[in-house]
């Protein structure tokens, strides 16, 4: 048997706008939510004016009255996000023992906390994801900071400067962008590029640095260097290693399936290692060697665009082209 005092107490704490069209209507259903102990405001007005008022007092829930519930809803929440304040048909409620009694009572806090439940959950989701995201920047930048620091050692005994792999990879990215990829593939040609020929630390320096014509053998030595690095770099896990991994193991691999140490052709080249691959190819031919002389801008142009479907991926070579003089003397210096 229930008794007034559990009546009173139905609604405790909780704060209710009343919203209708019609303001005699209103204050009776707001009389009555407040002799179930609610904190209830009720207000008569137009759509506007009850979006206000619901927007503005935060309400634990909007209890909506004849015409105005589903428009009320439509206005205060277009998009279906349940942040804005719960929207309750009197209807429904009304509905759930005839009168507006302990069971409707009973019903509307179950409602006003499931969706409290539900904002908490959305937010909490949001605290999970941002904290994962956090954690993948926090993993990304350590990496990159070990595979910079990799490259500064090699870089004390390599015919390829700091410089040169740090042109290589600003071309690269600046290719991939050109040809559309999404910004996380640019990020990543951009980080993996620079370990490249990181494989040459293997090599002797008497073959390295050799100033003159390499023999077929000695060759054969250069020509160890890719899969030299992609082993030093393979097995990391994250997309920047295997990015950096695929780089350094086909840098050298052509188009038309003549390159080494795969020789693959076409699409089997991973997209990123073609990029470096023509990046690599222009910046050696317009810086000098200890085998040779540097190269013009507009000769090493050319001669990219001569490749074009035997050396190089057309699209690469396009893009190339597309960049333009000024930009290959921007990525030349
Ligand atoms: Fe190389
Ligand atoms: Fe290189």
């Amino acid at each position: 048997m229930r008794t007034s005092m559990d009546d009173a107490d139905a609604l405790a704490g909780l704060r209710l706008l009343v919203a209708g069209g019609d303001l005699a209507a209103v204050q009776v259903v707001g009389a009555r939510m407040a002799a179930l102990g609610a904190d209830a405001t009720a207000l008569a007005g137009d759509i506007d004016a009850l979006a206000r008022a619901a927007e503005s007092g935060r309400p634990s829930a909007v209890l909506a009255l004849d015409a105005v519930e589903a428009p009320l809803r439509a206005r205060l929440d277009p998009l279906g996000l349940h942040h804005a304040p719960l929207v309750i048909g009197l209807d429904a409620l009304a509905a759930a023992d005839g009168e507006l009694g302990h069971v409707a009572a009973g019903r509307l806090r179950a409602l006003v906390e499931s969706r409290a439940l539900k904002a908490r959950q959305i937010e909490l989701e949001a605290v999970v994801t941002e904290q994962a995201l956090d954690r993948r920047r926090d993993t990304e930048a350590a990496l990159q900071d070990s595979l910079h620091r990799l490259l500064h050692a090699a870089g004390y005994r390599d015919d390829n400067t700091y410089e040169h792999t740090q042109r290589v990879a600003g071309l690269a990215a600046r290719l991939a962008r050109e040809l559309g990829l999404p910004d996380r593939e640019v990020t990543l040609v951009l980080h993996g590029a620079p370990l490249h020929d990181i494989g040459k630390i293997a090599v002797p320096d008497s073959i390295l640095l050799k100033p003159g014509p390499l023999t077929p053998e000695e060759f054969e030595v250069i020509k160890s260097h890719p899969a030299l690095g992609a082993r030093v770099l393979a097995g990391g896990g994250s997309d920047l290693l295997h990015t950096a991994e695929a780089i350094a193991r086909h840098h050298h691999e052509r188009w038309d399936g003549d390159g080494y140490p795969s020789g693959l052709a076409g699409d089997a080249i991973p997209v990123a290692a073609r990029l470096v691959h023509l990046a690599d190819v222009f910046d050696v031919l317009v810086h000098e060697r200890p085998y040779k002389e540097s190269w013009t801008v507009e000769a090493a142009a050319a001669e990219i665009a001569r490749g074009a479907g035997t050396d190089f991926d057309p699209d690469a070579a396009r893009a190339f082209a597309r960049i333009g003089p000024e930009g290959w003397h921007q990525e030349a210096r």
